[in-house]
């Protein structure tokens, strides 16, 4: 292992919605299966943010965990390169959650768009909670208690990530000095003249409590053309510009996860909530059945009848599982009615079945060792608290809060 790799700690977490679908294959769970071997991993099973929306039937979660890490090891993610665990196992999450609740602006909480946005979309539900506004703030807990420095997330949420920089700056800039260090940054800026410290300490307001990064550019510039100041004053300023000092919890980077092109059977992004998706533990013959049945290019009543293939969701599907030759095959016979639909759908068929398999296989084997899989859990999440626990010591440290 290279020091890059040691360095680098790469935390995501799912919330516990069910079965997963091929859409969470190819999406999500294939991205983790890649980052397993190249970083240090953690995996969570985030049922505290499932609470947020799902706190009048607690039910469902409690199910769904079990069957979405069967799931995540079916498909082949390793207990033994990345840690497994559950969010409410490691109560440090909600230490670190509450202690950073006290620095965090309501402001920066009720300008996530996944706020307003989430609130519409499940308008059957009371949203107007507060463990529901402080939703990414507790993301930004299970991130910085960790000191990832990778976070693999879809783009919807980019902006939690984005949110926890901000607020892991923040901490730092409040908590991270060192002693003496304030003192003689202020005396540095005095230096610059009554014209030039008063800009300085406008722009590093304006990086600091607004996140604006133009104004932080400005200032770096500013500092740039002193004449008056000495380098070392130069490279005092710069840090104190962005907080300075120690760095307790180093800001993450959102690692995107390229979208999903997984279609699901009526050619719409394959998801829960459309109905239209093969579960990773969907038994043979339903596999068939939904692929032998999903729609097709509907201009093509009766077989004699050509196709277009752009307008039919199987071709879709050949995009993701077949080889240049089979689609070139499927294409020309389409448009040329020298095919039918089940015969263009036989491969596609075939290559879902040959995917599904040894992850069916490997569910059943799971799921028969309940044991083994508790185990997993528990010992990911003993893991994972030794780290939570040494940032949280530093932590109530840097706050002021260890009493011994
Ligand atoms: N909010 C994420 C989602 O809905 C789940 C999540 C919770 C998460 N905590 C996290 C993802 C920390 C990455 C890191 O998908
Ligand atoms: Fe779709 Fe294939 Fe039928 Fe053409 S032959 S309409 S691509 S299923």
């Amino acid at each position: 292992m290279n020091l890059a790799v040691e360095n680098r700690r790469v935390l995501s977490g799912m919330r516990p919605t069910g079965k997963l679908h091929l859409g969470h294959y190819h999406g999500v769970l294939k991205n983790w299966l890649k980052l397993q071997h190249e970083y240090d991993c953690a995996f969570f099973v985030a049922d505290w943010h499932a609470l947020t929306t799902e706190y009048e039937n607690t039910g469902i979660i409690k199910e769904s965990v079990w069957e979405m890490v069967i799931d995540w090891l079916a498909a082949g993610i390793n207990p033994g390169s990345a840690k497994l665990f559950i969010q409410s196992q490691v109560p440090e999450h909600a230490e670190l959650h509450l202690l950073l609740s006290m620095i965090t602006p309501l402001g920066w909480l009720e300008r996530v768009p996944t706020y307003k946005d989430q609130q519409l979309k499940l308008k059957e539900k009371d949203l107007a909670t507060y463990g529901f506004l402080g939703y990414p703030l507790l993301q930004s807990a299970d991130i910085l208690i960790y000191r990832a420095t990778g976070v693999p997330v879809g783009e919807d949420q980019v902006v939690h990530v984005e949110l926890t920089r901000e607020v892991a700056r923040r901490f730092n800039h409040l908590y991270g000095r060192e002693a003496g260090f304030e003192e003689k940054a202020e005396a540095a800026v005095k230096k610059m003249g009554k014209k030039g410290a008063k800009l300085y300490a406008t722009l590093r307001k304006a990086y600091q409590e607004q996140g604006d990064h133009e104004a932080l550019a400005k200032a770096q510039a500013l500092l740039g053309e002193q004449q008056n100041i000495t380098l070392g004053d130069r490279e005092r300023l710069l840090g104190y510009l962005e907080g300075g000092g120690k760095i307790i919890l180093p800001e993450p980077q959102a690692l995107l996860t390229p979208a999903s092109k997984m279609p699901g059977l009526d050619g719409q992004k394959m998801s829960k909530s459309y109905g239209n998706t093969i579960t990773l533990r969907e038994v043979p013959e339903e596999v068939e059945r939904k692929l032998r049945t999903m729609p097709t290019d509907t201009q093509r009543v009766r077989r004699t009848d050509p196709g277009d293939p752009d307008l039919c969701p199987v071709w879709q599907l050949h995009q993701v599982y077949s080889s240049d030759e089979v689609k070139g095959w499927a294409r020309e016979g389409c448009t040329t009615a020298a095919i039918g639909c089940l015969d263009c759908k036989g491969p596609v068929i075939d290559a879902v079945q040959a995917e599904l398999a040894p992850i069916r296989e490997r569910a059943e084997e799971f799921t028969a060792q309940p044991q083994l899989v508790r185990n997993i859990l528990s010992e990911g999440g003993e893991r994972a608290r030794e780290v939570a626990r040494e940032t949280l010591s530093e932590v109530r440290q840097a706050m002021g809060l260890s009493y011994s």
